[in-house]
């Protein structure tokens, strides 16, 4: 049995006290939520968590309890929980105006959107808004189904894009779709999976050869035709998973050969969280068609965009498209914000450096426990892939479940995920500190030490 070590890691010092919570008990939640809520819902954790304060990178649990968030509400929360200079916005926002639709002109929306093509390389100068990722996906798929004349899509292995109808039918995952039609002519290319594929770490031409994948697909699967290809920059729920270099590139070249748009979905790897750029695409050196952003664009509002050029954002206008809160100014003053604050508070250069200073400590870990046999990811976007035997590759989801559990007790909060529940997936508010980092690195380690 795992013996407990005498000095358990600490938390950095913060100076910021949660107020005394006053609301209904724990187990009340839990039973208003088991009659009132939809029941497919789950909790992370043998016992549920209830978290009731948030600030910058620290969760707040019921009894006052603080933990560290390296999860940021499954990637959401990109600058920090309650970021006060977001706050103050809002705020005033909330005062003066909580709705209008497009039917009337409002300069909230207006501004938002130059402040976010302001930030888009080439000619993606367009944007419209959402309140969800799927939303923005199934936004992109139209747009490109519209602009070709063509039909048939292009997505991943492994990928997530949503939930809706449509995207259920792109994301690729059995665990996350319902047996009803829904993939109709979606095609799922292989994923560059270094760690289990064909091609592994150490072939300098695993891009291109996963690439052509995309190529065959088109050849034997659609009319040679495609409306679009549609790929995270960096696989979020599939577990982290980082293309080779060039891949993008050449599935790129393939799918315009056969009259399709690129589309990047950015609705993780996005606003810097690789650290190296502002766009999860650019570290793939490409320049897609339409970008689709959700989750890190509102640090926790109910927004989301798909910014296009203008000359595919026109094929929309044949028929009236209108979303009822797409542009509401409450949410635009929120991601307004969120691209000031990422400039002010160097959250890029952040992310690089405490990205960099997390990687270091997992390899690390990689070196000392053999159950880690993957260490992935960019900037603040990680993950750690384990396994029962370095050599068969067997996932070692139990274990993964039970790091997981050590990891909340110890006051660290992270996600999971890979099709076999066995990458633990680290992306924090990215104004975590370095110190923030190394308390991480040691409950790991004090996590899987005691397995
Ligand atoms: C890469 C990616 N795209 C799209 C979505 C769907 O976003 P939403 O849950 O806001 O609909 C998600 C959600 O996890 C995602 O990770």
């Amino acid at each position: 049995m795992a013996t407990i070590s005498c000095s358990l890691p600490q938390l950095p010092p913060c100076t910021h006290s949660p107020r005394p919570y006053t609301g209904p008990a724990k187990d009340e939640v839990i039973a208003l939520r088991k009659a009132h809520l939809n029941p497919a819902i789950f909790t992370y954790y043998a016992k549920p968590l209830m978290i009731v304060e948030g600030h910058m990178q620290y969760l707040y649990d019921e009894t006052g309890r603080r933990y560290l968030d390296g999860f940021g509400g499954i990637v959401t929360v990109s600058v920090g929980h309650c970021h006060p200079k977001i706050v103050a916005a809002v705020n005033r926002q909330n005062e003066i105006l909580q709705h209008t639709t497009t039917i009337y002109l409002n300069p909230v929306v207006a501004e938002y959107a130059r402040d976010l093509a302001a930030r888009m390389p080439g000619d993606l100068k367009v944007c419209y808004f959402t309140n969800s990722g799927s939303e923005a996906n199934d936004l992109a798929i139209l747009m490109a189904r519209a602009y070709t004349g063509n039909f048939d899509v292009l997505a991943l292995r492994n990928c997530y894009h949503g939930g809706s109808m449509q995207t259920m039918g792109l994301t690729s995952h059995h665990t996350w779709k319902f047996n009803v039609p829904h993939s109709f002519g979606v095609h799922h290319a292989i994923f560059p999976d270094r760690l289990r594929g064909p091609w592994g770490y150490g072939d300098p031409d695993a891009g291109r050869k996963y690439a052509d994948d995309i190529r065959n697909l088109i050849e034997y699967g659609t009319p040679g035709k495609v409306a679009a290809f549609i790929a995270e920059s960096i696989q979020g729920v599939g577990g982290a998973v980082v293309f080779p270099d060039g891949y993008l590139a050449r599935a790129y070249e393939h799918v315009r050969a056969a009259g399709g748009l690129c589309i990047a979905d950015e609705v993780q790897a996005g606003f810097c969280r690789t650290g190296s750029h502002y766009w999860g695409f650019e570290t793939q050196g490409v320049i897609p068609d339409i970008v689709t952003m959700a989750k890190g664009i509102g640090n926790g509002a109910a927004l989301a965009a798909v910014v296009t050029t203008p000359a595919i954002a026109q094929a929309l206008t044949s028929r009236i498209h209108f979303n009822t809160f797409g542009g509401n100014p409450v949410a635009c003053t929120q991601g307004r914000a969120v691209l000031q604050v990422i400039d002010e508070d160097h959250i890029q250069h952040n992310a690089a450096r405490v990205g960099a200073r997390l990687r270091s400590g997992f390899d690390r870990l990689a070196a000392k426990h053999d159950i880690i046999c993957d260490v992935r990811g960019l900037g603040l976007m990680l993950g750690i892939e384990l396994v029962k035997d370095r050599k068969s590759k067997e996932p070692a989801k139990a274990e993964c479940a039970q790091v997981f559990e050590h990891c909340r007790d110890l006051g660290l909060l992270i996600g999971k995920g890979g099709l076999y529940g066995n990458v633990l997936r680290i992306k924090p508010p990215m104004c975590l500190t370095e110190a923030d980092a190394d308390f991480l690195v040691e409950v790991l380690d004090e996590s899987l030490r005691r397995l």
